[in-house]
């Protein structure tokens, strides 16, 4: 019989392999950065986004074939949704896409076990950046195999804030309001376009906070326990409708007072 140790060990070593796997194929694909399947007016979707999810989807399917699976690339209105105690997987098989497009190499592969609504084990692949982090429920944070923790940074005044520019109008957001907040409250504000780095860099101390308005579930659910592992907090702060979140992630202890400045509904 497998312990539930063992079995989350399990999970660990599986999103590590799938991380690597998505992560690889683009890697391993400079030549089609710019093939894309969709333009949208300050966003690309690319050929390898899919290809890289399918190369995620393989490593899991091979292992775990009754698993569900939530990831970027699903057709629009897909939702999976696991059944009690079993596990539901959460794949963004290129995050920073547009970093990506245009050669920049902050973009990373995440992938995230879920079970009970829970992530319990979770990897983020930067190949680029020679960066793999990992971490389980009840294990250490660890960035290529070494721990990591959170900033010392106590109060917002001095703390390196990083975000995104939610700029759909349709989600009635106000992003430079926003973004005036923080670059008014902290010491910097910084925007570098892969929220799962975001958070994998407050986990190893580069940086200190991380607000959001309009992301998914699948830019955050992997690196969220990565950064809790070493020593930070992530809270989902609203849900803003057709999966879009308001979402805060910090070291800890500035956490209440990023919150209180951000967090005032808009
Ligand atoms: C995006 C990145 C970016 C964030 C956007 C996300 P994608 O993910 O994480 O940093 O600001 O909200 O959509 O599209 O590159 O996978
Ligand atoms: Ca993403």
């Amino acid at each position: 019989m497998v312990t539930m140790t063992e079995n989350i060990n399990d999970l660990l070593e599986c999103a590590k392999d799938a991380a690597r796997a998505g992560g690889t194929h683009a890697l391993n694909n400079p030549g089609r950065r710019q093939d894309t399947i969709l333009d949208a007016a300050h966003d690309v979707k690319l050929e390898l986004d899919v290809e890289c999810q399918e190369r995620v989807l393989e490593v899991i399917r091979s292992r775990f074939p009754d698993h569900s699976i939530l990831g970027e690339e699903d057709k629009p209105g897909s939702s999976a949704q696991a059944a009690d105690g079993t596990c539901r997987w959460i794949v963004d098989p290129i995050d920073g896409t547009v970093n990506f497009f245009h050669r920049l190499p902050i973009w990373c592969c995440s992938v995230a076990a879920e079970l009970n609504g829970r992530t319990v084990a979770a990897a983020v692949y930067a190949p680029e950046l020679g960066e793999l982090y990992e971490a389980s429920e009840d294990g250490e944070a660890l960035c290529n195999g070494k721990a990591i923790s959170v900033s010392r940074t106590a109060s917002i005044e001095k703390a390196m804030i990083y975000t995104g520019m939610d700029i759909r109008r349709e989600t009635g957001s106000r992003p430079l309001g926003l973004f005036e907040k923080l670059v008014f409250n902290t010491q910097k504000a910084r925007i570098v376009g892969s929220a799962a780095l975001d958070l994998c860099r407050i986990a190893r101390g580069q940086g200190d906070g991380y607000f959001e308005t309009g992301i998914f579930v699948w830019d955050i659910a992997a690196a969220a326990l990565i950064l809790e592992r070493a020593g930070g907090k992530a809270e989902l702060l609203r849900e803003m409708g057709n999966g879009r979140l308001v979402y805060l992630a910090t070291n800890g202890r500035i956490h209440e007072q990023l919150k209180a400045v951000m967090d005032t509904g808009t």
